[in-house]
């Protein structure tokens, strides 16, 4: 899949939000955040086909894990035969990540990687999203989110105390990158 596929699920399904993957500029800068030298557990919210995914999953150590909660069926089906077994797929939403970590026994994580489009979503939704993420990040974990816009900075302010934002302007639209944690 890649930017053919993206087009097609965006003309069905609107909350895909983009035509094209993250640039690997992008995902290159995201990955400076994350530590592949430990064994981490990782949420990612919005994975698509896993054009992320895959690029973390060859990083991270055998015995590292990632959940990746994706709502659109057909990106869900098409990472789901990506077989790794560190990696599950859930074809649900990111506002069912307290119940899915949970299910799996996982009380904390250390990253939720985040590429929903939040500019898309109801306040109540948001909020329950990010309150739900800061619980299960814990006083150690990361929230990594990347967006087209700023829009997301103040929700992030209200439930994380620190908060960095960096450009990426070689990613068509140019992408916010936020470090949220406490
Ligand atoms: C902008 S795309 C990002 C895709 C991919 N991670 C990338 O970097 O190119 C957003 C993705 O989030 C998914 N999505 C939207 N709302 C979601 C939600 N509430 N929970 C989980 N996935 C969601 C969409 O189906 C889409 O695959």
């Amino acid at each position: 899949m890649g930017t053919i596929a993206y087009i097609k699920n965006f003309i069905k399904d609107r909350q895909v939000a983009s035509i094209t993957p993250t640039s690997r500029h992008t995902i290159e800068r995201i990955c400076r955040h994350i530590n592949f030298e430990k064994d981490v557990r990782i949420i990612e919210f919005g994975p698509a086909d896993g054009v992320f995914t895959k690029i973390i999953l060859e990083r991270l150590t055998p015995t590292s894990e990632i959940i990746a909660l994706e709502t659109n069926t057909d990106f869900a089906a098409s990472l789901s035969q990506h077989h790794d077994k560190r990696l599950t797929v859930v074809n649900r939403s990111a506002e069912d990540v307290m119940e899915i970590a949970s299910s799996r026994n996982w009380h904390r994580a250390d990253y939720i990687l985040s590429g929903i489009p939040f500019s898309f979503l109801k306040k109540e939704l948001k909020h329950k999203i990010l309150q739900d993420s800061a619980q299960l990040l814990g006083d150690k974990g990361f929230f990594l989110a990347y967006q087209n816009s700023l829009h997301l900075k103040p929700h992030l302010n209200a439930y994380f105390p620190n908060v960095q934002t960096e450009i990426e302007y070689l990613n068509i639209p140019p992408m916010c990158i936020f470090k949220a944690g406490k």
